[in-house]
């Protein structure tokens, strides 16, 4: 979709439709809506006054401009109530109005950007959500269909026209876009079908990211696993003829003084359980169980992008989780990087050993802070539901700073407990600990083990994205499939970053 700032009058732009904007209950048209409806014979005012638009959030109506603009259709679209509305609220509704148009195939859409006084956000941050809600709404994977392509719908272009301030709107469109970049990539490494994301491929996939973007770019092969004594890691890999590979972005702005923050995600590029195999049914979406990798990487993308000043590290291990004479068993009991040895109860509590090993390895970076992302756990699915990560860790600071991105995102991550005396549950009878207990506090558990591999004294959280890597039935700003879960949240913790403070759980 191209984006074009264009300052300009309503009544030559042309497009098919006009997206104008208004407030549930408003008495007040929004200043660019009332432009259109002065020059149209005031017929949105009167679909409003007949009581045919109230302006509910998502609610829209197509209307004609009667053959006074160039542009001869106005999709208007209901913001909500003024006290609710919000940065997502807006960019849920430029989605929808995107979508609306692109399934009635008319490709071209001109948003006269809101400027008024009276308007919730500012100038910038209200250009911002448009693009981004617009870019999100109409994303689509196609690189697999042969047939039918005709019917494959596109959105060609977007026309934010700018009363005033235009040269303003330049900066918040290219960092929407770059966001929304980064989303994207998310979305389709995730969508991949496993026999075309297979460590290997990925790996050269993120190399090629990164050369792009401008990030350090490492990769960690068998060999060099096996010498660093990556044993947790490796044990998962060792079940498939795909070797495993430990992918390691550096992103190192110009000036660069601090110590990085870690960013962990756990790339199981396919799910089987291994030897202690998943049910058939469903087992395909276990595809999706690199969505904390892929969403690394796409923040990753973005920060670069946006070039923001703090070093930012990605350690992404690869691998499949498979059954066969080489791989793990239950009963094994495997010596992983930090020296700790893991009873392994349950092959399919695979999530927690790779990361084990990428948590042990953060600690080389002696980082200000470590965030790992995994959809770990079906337990933290039932705890939350489908929508809303669980968020665990050691560092309040850095929890509430997750939180408080997640509500500006959009993207639902709530608190679970995470008390040290979770950990006699993980005892093992004959190792350090073991890899799982029974089902109770499932998603508590798999955290607790995870904490044994930070690195002393590191502030961590961890994100259990297990329900949210995947949408079933399709909302404004993700369309059915993978949403790209955990990318706006990680850019947001990033943007402003500043030094966690001396308190530490
Ligand atoms: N990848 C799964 C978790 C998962 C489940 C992700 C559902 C997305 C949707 C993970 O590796 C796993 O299999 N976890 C087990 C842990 C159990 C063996 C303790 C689970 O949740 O059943
Ligand atoms: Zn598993
Ligand atoms: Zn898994």
């Amino acid at each position: 979709m191209d984006i074009n700032i264009l300052k300009g009058d309503i009544t030559t732009v042309e497009a098919e439709a006009f997206v104008l904007f208004h407030f549930e209950q408003d008495d007040r048209l929004l200043e660019t809506t009332a432009a259109v409806n002065d020059a149209v014979g005031s017929i949105i005012a009167q679909v409003i006054e007949a009581g045919d638009f109230r302006g509910e959030h998502l609610e829209h109506l197509l209307l004609y401009s009667q053959g006074s603009l160039k542009t001869k259709r106005i999709l208007l679209m209901g913001l909500g109530k003024r006290e609710e509305f919000s940065a997502h609220a807006l960019r849920e509704a430029t989605a929808q109005s995107l979508r609306t148009l692109r399934d009635r195939r008319q490709p071209r859409a001109v948003l006269p950007i809101p400027f008024d006084g009276e308007f919730p956000l500012e100038l910038s941050d209200t250009a911002e959500a448009c693009v981004l809600g617009g870019m999100l709404g109409l994303y689509q994977f196609t690189e697999l269909r042969t047939r039918d392509l005709d019917n494959i719908k596109d959105f060609d272009s977007l026309i934010i026209l700018a009363q005033k301030n235009s040269k303003k709107l330049a900066g918040p469109v290219d960092r929407a876009k770059a966001m929304a970049n980064g989303i994207y990539l998310a979305r389709d490494l995730v969508t991949l079908p496993p026999n075309l994301a297979t460590p290997t491929i990925l790996a050269k996939r993120v190399g090629e990211v990164a050369e792009q973007a401008g990030v350090n770019f490492h990769l960690i092969d068998k060999g060099e696993a096996e010498k660093l004594g990556m044993g947790a890691f490796l044990a998962v890999a060792q079940g498939s003829d795909e070797p495993g590979l430990m992918v390691v972005l550096d992103y190192k702005p110009s000036k660069d003084d601090e110590p990085p923050v870690v960013l962990v995600g756990k790339g199981i590029t396919f799910d089987s359980g291994g030897i202690s195999i998943k049910p058939a049914k469903d087992m395909d979406r276990m595809k999706h169980d690199m969505a904390g990798a892929a969403a690394v990487v796409g923040a990753i993308q973005v920060v670069a992008a946006l070039e923001l000043p703090l070093r930012v590290v990605g350690l992404i291990p690869f691998t499949e989780n498979l059954p066969s004479g080489k791989a793990y068993k239950p009963g094994d009991v495997i010596h992983s990087l930090s020296g700790l040895n893991i009873e392994v109860i349950n092959t399919d509590a695979e999530g927690r050993m790779i990361l084990a090993d990428a948590l042990t390895y953060a600690g080389r970076y002696e980082p200000q802070a470590i965030v790992d992302l995994a959809t770990l756990t079906g337990a933290c699915v039932v705890a939350l539901g489908d929508d809303v990560a669980g968020l665990m860790g050691t560092d309040d600071e850095l929890l509430g700073r997750l939180q408080a991105a997640g509500e500006e995102s959009g993207e639902k991550v709530w608190p679970l407990p995470l008390w040290d005396s979770y950990f006699k549950l993980m005892k093992s009878d004959v190792a350090d600990l073991k890899n799982v207990d029974g089902r109770k506090a499932g998603a508590i558990t798999a955290a607790i083990f995870l904490k044994q591999f930070v690195p002393d004294g590191v502030p961590w959280a961890h994100l259990d994205i297990a329900g949210c890597a995947r949408e079933e039935k399709g909302k404004p700003l993700v369309p059915k499939g993978a949403t790209g879960m955990g990318v706006h949240l990680l850019v947001r913790l990033l943007q402003e970053w500043q030094p966690l403070g001396e308190d530490k759980r």
